[in-house]
């Protein structure tokens, strides 16, 4: 659990900047379109490595804003880092946003945090112990079809090059579940499908420090986690696609009719 209690506290600590910027000026900044940082991502980010350099310096980190760095290959653990998942929410001051943080060990994701500093929601765990909201132990929704199954997406920000394919899949799920919700926050996302606040997630083009923490959570949720067509997935491919399970198999199913039709 060390690891584990360690990026607790790191992602404590990392909120408690994110609110103290979230009524004050967050110096927006453009890094593409639509894609923002602020002041509170970089400042997050800064705080979460200089603890990780000082405790762990023979660790990897691979972090949003400052990239890879520590020894290549990951040397004795990797740390997965969002600083701010959900910036674009946090710079309109709309409260659905985290810190991620997820630990790798030769190339297994070990445990993972991310917390909501807004509803000072703390999700965890590690890998065989099961996954917690705050002291809470999590499991997912039994909501066992699609049509009666809330679902979460998002939109990266490269969404304009495949607005057909990613319009393609939004119109499958609004038509063939009970509701489609755009949070905002990929981590988030995949703990509220590990609370069963919604049954179902998939998004398109990710990043490992969106899914690290989260896919954690959401397994030792009981969820299941998978690429569109249901094979492995990896939090360094393209495709997420994760739910309770019971409805995984109809999921993949719509997303294979709509890859068809784009
Ligand atoms: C974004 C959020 C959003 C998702 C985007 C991500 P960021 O992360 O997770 O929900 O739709 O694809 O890039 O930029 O806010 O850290
Ligand atoms: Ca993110
Ligand atoms: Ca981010």
């Amino acid at each position: 659990m060390e690891y584990l209690d360690f990026a607790i506290e790191l992602a404590r600590s990392a909120g408690d900047v994110l609110k103290h910027y979230m009524d004050r000026e967050k110096q927006v900044e453009l890094k593409g379109r639509a894609n923002l940082v602020t002041i509170a991502d970089k400042e997050a980010e800064a705080l979460i490595i200089s603890a990780i350099r000082g405790r762990y310096p023979s660790h990897a980190i691979l972090a949003e804003e400052s990239g890879a760095s520590g020894p290549y290959g990951g040397g004795e653990g990797k740390w997965i880092i969002d600083p701010l998942d959900g910036t674009t929410n946090f710079a309109h001051q709309y409260p659905f946003f985290c810190v991620s943080i997820g630990f790798e060990q030769a190339g297994n994701l070990l445990c993972g945090a991310v917390y909501d500093p807004w509803r000072d929601e703390m999700f965890s765990a590690q890998r065989g112990l099961g996954a917690y909201l705050n002291d809470q132990r999590l499991r997912v929704s039994d909501v066992e079809e699609l049509r009666a199954a809330l679902i979460m997406t998002g939109f990266p920000y490269g969404f304009r090059d495949k607005i057909r394919l990613a319009m393609g899949q939004f119109e499958a799920f609004l038509l063939e579940s009970q509701a489609v919700r755009r949070g905002g926050s990929a981590a988030l996302d995949l703990c509220y499908a590990a609370l069963g606040r919604v049954d179902g997630f998939w998004e398109l083009d990710l990043h490992p420090w969106d899914t690290a923490a989260g896919l954690v959570i959401l397994e030792e949720a009981g969820g299941k986690v998978t690429d569109f067509s249901g094979g492995p997935f990896s939090v360094y491919g393209k495709q997420i696609l994760a739910s309770n399970g019971k409805i995984h198999e109809e999921m993949a199913a719509v997303l294979a009719r709509s890859n068809l039709q784009s």
